[in-house]
């Protein structure tokens, strides 16, 4: 389904919509999106043809998708670049690993992406769902997907949305936000299904999908550089564990360094959907901080939420 411009607007108009966040949304497959994304989502699926070494990663946002593009792209490239050498301390990592639909693909462009070199790391928000059978089927390319727990992924959402200047303004726009995250109206929602797809994935094939959790890496994130590491058949060897290879890639990526660096403090994303500060990526990083934020009759209509869409899968976050 090949879609120009005004073709997707077109296309855009027959899906069901809703606005919520101060955007308008459309329902497809499943899943919302704003319409700027869902034009990305769209040519991606038609035009991307993957690699058997590509990685994907894949995140819905807020999910810490900043910490593992810096993390894998520094697992990879280790042998190329010393730690005081590498470019994650002058590059935002978006800028070393792109998105998908959001930045390659965004506004219906196709690009040239068959030239970069392997093993080609791609980040992507898109449902497992919705993904291409390039990947899913055809090729034995990778994904990675990085999941969080959904207090703090909405907590986390709010403060970059209003740090960037992307929420509205008015008073009730938060209970309003809260409402459309627990309808699953959001970007990429509804929450649960996403997180589901690449759950089951997982659980069916763990050589194709790693299924990791934000509050695990926080609580041991050497054991998941290297758990990382080998899934992407880039294992440390014995004399690097020794000379103290994983520890140092955690903390050239940890909040504490990279939130620090001026290649994170100036600019933005320029060539994305929506312009965004780099500086907003890097918040607080902390498990549980939707406590300072939601209220408990918030935080107990969430649980219950989760509660009643995860029974029986297995998944508790
Ligand atoms: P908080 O807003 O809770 O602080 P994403 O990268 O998917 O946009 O997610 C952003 C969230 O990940 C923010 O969470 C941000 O602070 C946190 N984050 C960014 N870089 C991180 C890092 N290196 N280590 C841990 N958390 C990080």
């Amino acid at each position: 389904m090949e879609k120009k411009d005004d073709q997707f607007e077109e296309f855009f108009k027959t899906l069901p919509q809703k606005h919520a966040c101060g955007s308008l949304f459309a329902q497809y497959k499943g899943f919302w999106f704003d319409g700027a994304f869902l034009h990305g989502v769209i040519t991606f699926y038609n035009h991307f043809e993957a690699h058997n070494s590509d990685i994907i990663l894949a995140t819905i946002p807020k999910a810490g998708t900043t910490w593992l593009k810096a993390l894998t792209f520094s697992i990879v490239n280790r042998k190329k670049y010393s730690i005081p050498d590498s470019p994650l301390l002058f590059n935002n990592p978006h800028l070393l690993v792109p998105f998908l639909e959001a930045s390659l693909y965004n506004k219906g462009k196709v690009p040239n992406v068959k030239s970069i070199p392997s093993p080609r790391i791609f980040a992507t928000h898109i449902p497992l769902q919705c993904l291409p059978n390039t990947i899913l089927g055809n090729s034995s390319c990778r994904i990675i997907y990085l999941c969080r727990n959904p207090l703090d992924l909405f907590t986390s959402s709010i403060h970059f949305l209003i740090q960037n200047g992307l929420f509205p303004q008015e008073p009730e726009s938060m209970d309003g936000a809260f409402e459309s995250f627990c309808e699953g109206i959001f970007q990429y929602g509804p929450f649960w299904d996403h997180m589901l797809g690449y759950w089951e994935a997982s659980i069916k094939d763990s050589n194709k999908v790693l299924f990791l959790k934000y509050e695990d890496l926080k609580r041991d994130i050497n054991s998941f550089v290297k758990k990382i590491a080998e899934f992407m058949g880039y294992g440390f060897s014995q004399l690097e564990e020794d000379e103290g290879m994983v520890e140092q890639v955690a903390k050239l990526c940890s909040l504490e360094t990279l939130k620090y660096l001026d290649c994170n403090n100036k600019g933005g994303s320029s060539h994305s959907v929506i312009k965004v500060a780099f500086r907003s990526f890097f918040r607080k990083g902390k498990v549980g901080d939707w406590a300072n934020f939601l209220t408990p009759t918030m935080a107990k209509r969430l649980e219950d939420l989760m509660k009643e869409k995860f029974k029986d899968t297995g998944l508790t976050l």
